[in-house]
Formats: C-alpha cells, sequence, structure tokens
C-alpha cells in the first residue's frame, strides 16, 4: 500500500527516490534552429534515454515522465502523428536497452484512443520488462491528473458500492489505492524544463508534498549535468511534510 505524505512521513534521502518529469521545450529549441517542431521532439527521445542511464547510475527508483497530456491532442495533426510515431519506434528499439539496464516499463494514461498496433506494442512492453526492478520507468501518455482521480473514483466505487450510502468510509488512502501510480510512492522530485512553472494537470494528487524544480533548458538539451544539477537542488531542500524545522532535525519534542 502506498504511503500517504499527508498522513505519514516518509523516509527521505539525499538523492531523490521518485523522480518525475514535464519534458517541455522540444517546439522552441526546434523553432531557435528553424527546424520544424517536430524535430525538437525527435532529439528529445535522446534526452529521455539519458534520463533512463543518469537515473539508473544515480540510484533513482522510479521515474516518470510526462510524454503526453491529455490536452496535446489539440495540437497540430502532424505533430500528434509525429509523437505517435515516436512513441511507436521508441518501443519498438529501445525495450532490448531497457532490459539490459534491468529497467521496468509502465505507461499510464487512457491509452484507448491509441491505435491498436500502439496498444499492443505497450502491452507487450510491459510484459517483457515486468520482471525488471532497477529503474521504475513510467510513461504518462494521454494522462491527465484529474482524469486520474476521476478514473480511480469510478473504480473504487464500482469495488466498494457499499459506499456511496456510506461517504464517511472514504478516505484517502482507499482512493489513492485505484490512482494509475498506485504502486509507486509519490514523487521526491519534479522537474519541468522549458522555463514555464506549472503542473499542466501531471500527477496532481500525487504531488502535494514534492519538490518542485523549474529550469529554463529546453527538453532536447537537459542532459546528465543537468540532471544531476537537480539531484544537488533536491539534496539540499528541507523536507518538512509539516512539521517544523526543529522537528525535523530532532531538537524539539514531537
Ligand atoms: C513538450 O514540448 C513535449 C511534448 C509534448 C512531448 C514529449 C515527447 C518526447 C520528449 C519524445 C517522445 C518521448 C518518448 C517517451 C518516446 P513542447 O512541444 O510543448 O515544446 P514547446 O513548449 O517549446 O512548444
Amino acid at each position: 500500500m502506498a504511503i500517504s505524505s499527508t498522513k505519514d512521513v516518509p523516509n527521505t534521502s539525499a538523492t531523490p527516490e521518485h523522480v518525475a518529469i514535464i519534458m517541455d521545450g522540444n517546439g522552441r529549441w526546434a523553432s531557435q534552429r528553424f527546424l520544424p517542431r517536430t524535430a525538437g521532439h525527435a532529439k528529445g527521445v535522446q534526452s529521455v534515454r539519458r534520463a533512463v542511464e543518469t537515473c539508473g547510475n544515480a540510484g533513482v527508483r522510479y521515474l516518470t515522465l510526462f510524454a503526453f497530456s491529455s490536452e496535446n491532442w489539440r495540437r497540430p495533426a502532424d505533430e500528434v502523428s509525429l509523437l505517435m510515431r515516436l512513441f511507436v519506434q521508441a518501443l519498438e528499439r529501445e525495450v532490448s536497452r531497457l532490459q539490459e539496464q534491468g529497467v521496468r516499463l509502465r505507461v499510464v494514461g487512457d491509452l484507448s484512443p491509441f491505435e491498436p498496433k500502439l496498444q499492443e506494442l505497450i502491452l507487450q512492453a510491459q510484459e517483457s520488462t515486468a520482471q525488471n526492478d532497477a529503474l521504475h520507468l513510467t510513461i504518462a501518455a494521454n494522462y491527465g491528473g484529474r482524469w486520474d482521480i476521476l478514473q480511480a473514483t469510478r473504480r473504487m466505487l464500482a469495488a466498494h458500492p457499499e459506499l456511496a450510502a456510506h461517504p464517511d468510509q472514504l478516505d484517502e488512502q482507499l482512493l489513492s489505492n485505484y490512482l494509475s501510480m498506485a504502486w509507486a510512492p509519490e514523487p521526491d522530485l519534479f522537474i519541468r524544463t522549458g522555463g514555464e512553472q506549472r503542473i499542466s494537470n501531471f500527477l496532481i494528487w500525487q504531488l502535494a508534498y514534492t519538490e518542485l524544480f523549474f529550469t529554463d533548458c529546453y527538453w532536447p538539451d537537459f542532459g546528465e549535468a543537468e540532471l544531476r544539477q537537480a539531484f544537488d537542488w533536491y539534496s539540499t531542500r528541507e523536507r518538512r511534510f509539516g512539521r517544523t524545522s526543529a522537528q525535523v532535525y530532532g531538537s524539539a519534542k514531537t
């Protein structure tokens, strides 16, 4: 059962256990170079590879990447179809590398609008990496935090119809068991590249106590050094989870 940061004080260490990233700035990276936006996404795949490697080497256990939001369908049709092709290619080409690195891949989000071939590749990749445990890589695709809370509520009520008559029996822990990443701890460190400072409907429930790191660096330029810088910044944060500083350092009565 997942620990809830609003109820329990999780054990934390200098290295984040779970890193969640919004990979923003691909389009602007490309425009600066007079390239089509899609070239930025293609370049962004290399940064995904680097992030997986760096997290694995640094001892991060969970890496969650926001690859396609529920709102990204609003983009031009050719950009959406290029992104879908990139997912297909990445799944076809990268799974053997993930195997070598001991990476378990999962995809979360509403996958029903994706074409059957992509859905099939996702299932295959999830199954073939299911025994790996070195790094848990999650790709959020057609994902939205509000969608996640809604789907969790629907599934929970279907499993516990008695709750409708006894809503007082519903608690945070029960609902969070139905979120699409219920098996993972909440993110310790959230990173957004590309200069914007917002969460954009990413893991909105799970980010309640996460440290938020924003950088102007565009995602295609975000490499090992930039990721390590974010880890260094994280290691300086004092995570209080509602306690006082004195409590955190053990110099006050609890
Ligand atoms: C945001 O940049 C990025 C995306 C919507 C897509 C992210 C996709 C990738 C990095 C490639 C594929 C990933 C995998 C996991 C295979 P943006 O287009 O919003 O950039 P902008 O803000 O500069 O326009």
